[in-house]
């Protein structure tokens, strides 16, 4: 494989004693869009700024195009185009203008792109109006142009779909897929929707509470699921004590209907009969004990609602 385009290593940020970011370890691959998907309060923002060098990890290491972003910040993110959060522009200056002054601050041949990046957009017929009558929508896109004006081989993106209406959303999806597949480009992109990045991505990592929950590339994820029993016995409580002990198991939550789910490390019929047995020997009478994929849809909504580790 080649070398990833960002690597983070146990990043880990605290504010005071609360960690925003928990360990996280994960890997971009160059020409794909990596999709970072979380609830809000995640610690997606705050990886992305540690990510752009914006912010210091309190522990653990992030290297970007190789070049660790603590110590050589500007190798680092040379040809790395970012959105965070809004972007802003002069409002009484014309989109053109913009560009044309951060094109002057960026250097190299960035002034020359400055057209074509208004059209890869398609802004140019509204490139010469003030950016205070633009759109929101107009305006995330000038910001990619923006992003696009030092040629990046990655783009960063902190939910740029974020207040777009579902035809904005779905023009910006048409663009990252084309500023990946035309031009090879990597873009890591973080969202709160689920049907967003799966629509855009290649790869995702889904974090919550500054822990990384799963990550792969896209088909894996929808393909696999997580590993999951039902079961329905005669004393849910003890069982639920048996059971969170196994270390095959990951987790174990009492419905409301009083049959257990059981989330597995992996599911193999192997684990399945070993509980069964388990239970049985501790006398409990066990009615039911089925297994069942989860989606990740399901997984996700599990955790966005419960708020808490899948
Ligand atoms: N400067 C700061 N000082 C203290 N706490 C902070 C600071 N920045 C972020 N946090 C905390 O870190 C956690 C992660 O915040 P972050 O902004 O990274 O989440 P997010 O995933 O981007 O959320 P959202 O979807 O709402 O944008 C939150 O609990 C937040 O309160
Ligand atoms: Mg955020």
């Amino acid at each position: 494989m080649a070398e990833p385009i960002i690597r983070c290593e146990g990043v880990t940020r605290t504010f005071r004693s609360r960690a925003a970011l928990d360990g996280i370890s994960l890997e971009v691959q160059p020409g794909r869009c990596f999709g970072f998907l979380g609830p809000n309060g995640a610690g997606k923002t705050t990886l992305i700024r540690c990510i752009l060098g914006l912010a210091r990890p309190t522990a653990g290491r992030i290297t970007v195009r190789g070049h660790d972003i603590a110590k050589d910040p500007a190798a680092a993110l040379a040809r790395v185009g970012a959105i965070v959060e809004e972007p802003r522009f002069y409002g009484y200056l014309s989109g053109r203008q913009n560009l044309e002054l951060w094109a002057a601050y960026t250097g190299g041949d960035a002034a020359a792109r400055v057209e074509p990046v208004l059209d890869r957009v398609r802004l140019l017929d509204r490139a010469g109006d003030k950016v205070s009558t633009y759109s929101l929508g107009m305006r995330q896109r000038l910001g990619v142009a923006r992003a696009l004006l030092s040629d990046p081989e990655l783009l960063v993106l902190d939910e740029p779909t974020n207040g777009l209406d579902p035809d904005g959303v779905a023009e910006f999806r048409v663009l990252i897929r084309d500023l990946v597949e035309t031009d090879g480009r990597a873009v890591f992109v973080s969202s709160h929707l689920l049907d967003e990045i799966q629509k855009v991505c290649d790869d995702l990592a889904i974090v919550n509470q500054g822990t990384l929950i799963t990550s792969g590339t896209l088909a894996d994820l929808l393909a696999g699921g997580a590993s999951a029993l039902r079961i329905e016995c005669d004393d849910s409580a003890r069982a639920q004590q048996l059971l969170s002990a196994q270390a095959s198991v990951a987790s174990v939550t009492a419905e409301p209907s009083g049959l257990l789910a059981v989330q597995l490390h992996a599911d193999v019929p192997a684990n399945r009969a070993e509980l069964n047995r388990l239970l049985v020997e501790a006398g409990l009478a066990v009615s039911r004990l089925e297994p069942r994929t989860e989606s990740l849809e399901e997984r996700y909504l599990h955790l966005v609602n419960e708020g808490g580790a899948a």
